[in-house]
């Protein structure tokens, strides 16, 4: 199911997008919670048997990049192509597996970009004007005055949203009619209250567009490293129209060989992004996408803060946490589980060392892991082949497990479909718990020496579950999951319209080979 073969497409599509990064340092824990939430979609979506397009990739240009390059003594170009690299090997590590990587500064984008400008300047939504305006590096954007601290202290305003100073650009340029979309956007907003995940964060997209919507400058004269404009190459493209067309180019905008892969594929089903580019998303970009005529994208996942000390994470305050350093010590599940199940997109949430060694010790060690290991032994030490055959017939209390785990099937589904991801795992760890209690409850490990007919029941429901438990935790914990099903010998295949929850709901009449299995999972001193 190559993202391009457009021969084999299924049925079933899901198109999932992260934000480009800006190329001025090395990945982030910050970047990498944006990508981690979109492969554990991406990975979701491939279970339940849609064909799967995941998308990250780079934003090479603009002020930002351009300051980085002059900093690190290196030309724009020379500085993105070594940073590039630090990003594919991050999201190597933690398994986070996109189908498309994407840089600005690839030769189909710029021309992409420059084919959707020609045409906004055919239509009439661009025009020629000049501006003066108080711009901040850090957001790249122009800031309005109610967004401007004034420091007496300072010669320049200080950006409110990101406390930086701000510069003054008085320069020509081009103007994108963002006002003349005004009206259309509040009616999507209006007809679409869920276009936003969490909700709330609609609320504030929906003020600031009542609040008037001025005409978005869409080019820069005073800055060459960009995509040149392409009626006037005095000017360069403004970094968020070239960005934001990302979403387009890289499945077939403008190159009429891969029309088809674009009509597949658009419009997204959902993008992922911080709370902080919200307002380029779901009004620029929606504006954007409207004066070409084409569809809006489905829902926007928008995600709050990681937070150290009370403080946003950021390459900017230098309280970074390097993802390398967390891939070394803790492998890339844990730190996966602990990105999607305990930090909520609803709120900033604080990242902390020790509380993710304490959920990894508690819920991945002792919860997940003694399970499969308890499973795995008791199996191979009295059924000295390791098959677990189905039974005549499941008891009551096996019957009861079943229908835990179907319960727990259809509210994990709902919620993992309405993106909360976090909720959908602290719902599946229920189960795995409910699992341990049945355990606790009807101690094999006795029964085995009176009744080898319960034992045999228990043995196959404990299985039955476990293969349920793997199979939806196969998004968040990859490496473990396949570990799981390797010890219980089963593989893992996603196709084509084939739904893994669907076969989770089957009847438990499966025959399984256990094999003996190594500890999945560290646990950590949690006194140290
Ligand atoms: N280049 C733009 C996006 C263009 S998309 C067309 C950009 N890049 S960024 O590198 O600054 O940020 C990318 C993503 O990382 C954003 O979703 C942002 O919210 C996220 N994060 C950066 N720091 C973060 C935290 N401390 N916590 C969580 N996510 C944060 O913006």
């Amino acid at each position: 199911m190559g993202p391009s073969d457009s021969s084999h497409y299924c049925s079933k599509k899901f198109y999932i997008t992260t934000p480009i990064y800006y190329v001025n340092a090395k990945p982030h824990i910050g970047s990498l919670y944006s990508t981690v939430l979109a492969d554990v979609g991406a990975r979701w979506n491939k279970l339940r048997g849609a064909q799967t397009l995941f998308l990250t990739g780079l934003d090479e240009h603009g002020q930002k990049v351009a300051d980085a390059a002059t900093k690190a003594g290196r030309l724009p170009k020379e500085h993105v192509d070594a940073l590039a690299p630090e990003f594919t090997k991050v999201w190597q590590e933690f398994d986070c597996a996109y189908d498309t990587f994407i840089r600005t500064t690839d030769d189909y984008h710029v021309k992409a970009v420059q084919t959707w400008l020609q045409q906004l300047v055919d239509r009439g939504d661009v025009y020629k004007s000049s501006y003066v305006g108080w711009y901040c590096v850090g957001e790249e954007a122009f800031i309005t005055e109610k967004d401007l601290i004034i420091d007496p202290n300072k010669k320049e305003p200080i950006c409110a949203f990101c406390g930086r100073q701000t510069r003054k650009l008085e320069e020509e340029g081009y103007f994108f009619r963002l006002s003349a979309y005004q009206d259309r956007l509040l009616e999507f907003y209006k007809t679409h209250d869920d276009f936003i995940v969490p909700k709330e964060r609609l609320k504030e997209v929906v003020s600031f567009v009542e609040s008037g919507l001025r005409d978005l400058s869409i080019s820069r004269s005073t800055l060459s490293w960009g995509i040149p404009f392409p009626t006037d190459t005095k000017h360069v493209t403004y970094v968020w129209a070239d960005a934001l067309l990302n979403y387009i180019s890289a499945i077939g905008y403008g190159d009429s060989a891969r029309e088809k892969e674009f009509a597949y594929y658009w419009p997204a089903d959902v993008q992922v992004m911080g709370k902080d580019i919200v307002r380029f998303h779901a009004v620029y970009w929606l504006a954007f996408l409207m004066a070409s005529d084409f569809a809006l994208p489905k829902q926007l996942m928008v995600h709050g803060w990681l937070t150290l000390g009370g403080e946003k994470i950021s390459k900017s305050l230098g309280n970074v946490i390097d993802p390398t350093d967390l891939y070394a010590q803790y492998g890339s599940d844990v730190v996966r589980y602990y990105l999607v199940r305990y930090m909520a997109i609803t709120q900033d949430s604080p990242f902390s060392i020790e509380d993710m060694e304490n959920r990894a010790t508690t819920d991945l060690a002792n919860d997940l892991g003694n399970l499969v290991s308890r499973l795995s032994a008791l199996v191979l030490k009295y059924i000295p082949d390791g098959v677990v055959q189905t039974p005549q017939a499941f008891e009551e209390s096996e019957l009861a497990l079943q229908k835990e785990c179907h319960d727990m099937l259809s509210e994990a589904s709902a919620l993992m479909d309405e993106l909360y991801y976090a909720r959908a795992y602290a719902r599946i760890w229920k189960f795995v718990q409910q699992v341990n209690s049945y355990i606790h409850a009807q101690q094999p490990w006795k029964i085995v020496k009176t009744d080898m007919v319960k034992f045999s029941q228990i043995m196959s429901a404990l299985v039955h579950a476990l293969h349920t438990i793997a199979i939806v935790c196969e998004p968040i914990i990859p490496q473990s999951s396949a570990h799981i099903l390797a010890t219980i010998g089963k593989e893992y295949a996603p196709a084509c319209n084939k739904d893994y929850i669907t076969i989770c709901r089957e009847p438990w009449n499966d025959t399984f080979v256990v094999r003996a299995c190594e500890p999945l999972f560290k646990k950590y001193d949690i006194q140290k």
